[in-house]
């Protein structure tokens, strides 16, 4: 896929892992809780550039299976923020044509959450514009061992051969079925790890690591993220073009 002007290389899918927010705040005497405000501003400000760049699809990590550890008062106020999300921007993002799609384990969550998120993906299930997945309550390992279970069931039940389980039937499984792998990963707040992040679907994703903290970013940031993405070579296990004939 090419950009709109000149060779630039868009990913079709982008991933970001919004991570610093605690630190935006601690820098500033802030409460935690005011950089996880901060970072919805800059998911909305992320989230409309990449739609005018023409970025197909967005995935945002927003709460990982293990944030639950932290103390009650984060974890609530992160729920009441996605709330808060929701309630907000959700007219907006189905004016510009956008599926939303949640990944992620919804039993666990408060029921008046659990109905905004099916209203998220109901309300907007018909457009054709950009898809935004919301990563909540998400972790990559949870999501590989629910797909693997579920070809077991079908094996135990007699309906499935073993032999017929491939990358493909277990991706079948994944959340992000039927959504190609994102062809770029950005992490913020200079971290360099998944913390169980698209584990399977990462495999042959591009990663970058930007120092900047998430409340800090927008459009600049993402443009640096896609210039770098640009610059990279995908060779997925085959040879650079400029080593073959
Ligand atoms: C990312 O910011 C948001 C969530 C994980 C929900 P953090 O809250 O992890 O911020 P740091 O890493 O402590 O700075
Ligand atoms: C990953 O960030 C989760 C999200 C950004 C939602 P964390 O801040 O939770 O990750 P660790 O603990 O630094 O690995
Ligand atoms: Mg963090």
């Amino acid at each position: 896929m090419t950009g709109g002007s000149g060779p630039v290389t868009l990913p079709r899918h982008v991933a970001i892992i919004m991570d610093g927010n605690g630190r935006w705040a601690t820098q500033r005497g802030l409460p935690r809780v005011e950089g996880h405000r901060k970072g919805v501003e800059a998911l909305r400000r992320t989230l409309k550039a990449a739609r005018e760049i023409g970025i197909e699809i967005v995935t945002v990590y927003s709460f990982s299976s293990e944030n639950w550890s932290r103390p009650p008062t984060e974890v609530s106020a992160l729920m009441g923020l996605l709330k808060r999300f929701i309630r907000n921007d959700l007219a907006e993002l189905h004016e510009a044509k956008v599926r939303v799609r949640i990944a992620g384990e919804r039993n666990d969550l408060a029921p008046d959450i659990r109905a905004l998120l099916t209203e998220a993906e109901a309300l907007t299930a018909a457009n054709t514009g950009q898809t935004l997945i919301v990563a909540f309550n998400y972790g990559s390992r949870q999501e590989i061992a629910a797909a693997a279970r579920r070809l077991a069931e079908e094996v135990a039940a007699g309906r499935r051969d073993p032999a017929s389980i491939t990358p493909e039937t277990l991706e079948a499984g994944l959340s992000t079925a039927g959504i190609p792998d994102p062809d770029l990963i950005i992490r913020t707040s200079g971290e360099m790890r998944l913390s169980n992040f698209m584990m399977w679907q990462a495999a042959y994703s591009e990663l970058v690591f930007q120092p900047i903290l998430w409340p800090d970013y927008g459009r600049d940031a993402l443009m640096e993220a896609l210039a770098e993405y640009a610059r990279r070579e995908r060779r997925y296990g085959g040879l650079s073009s400029a080593a073959g004939a």
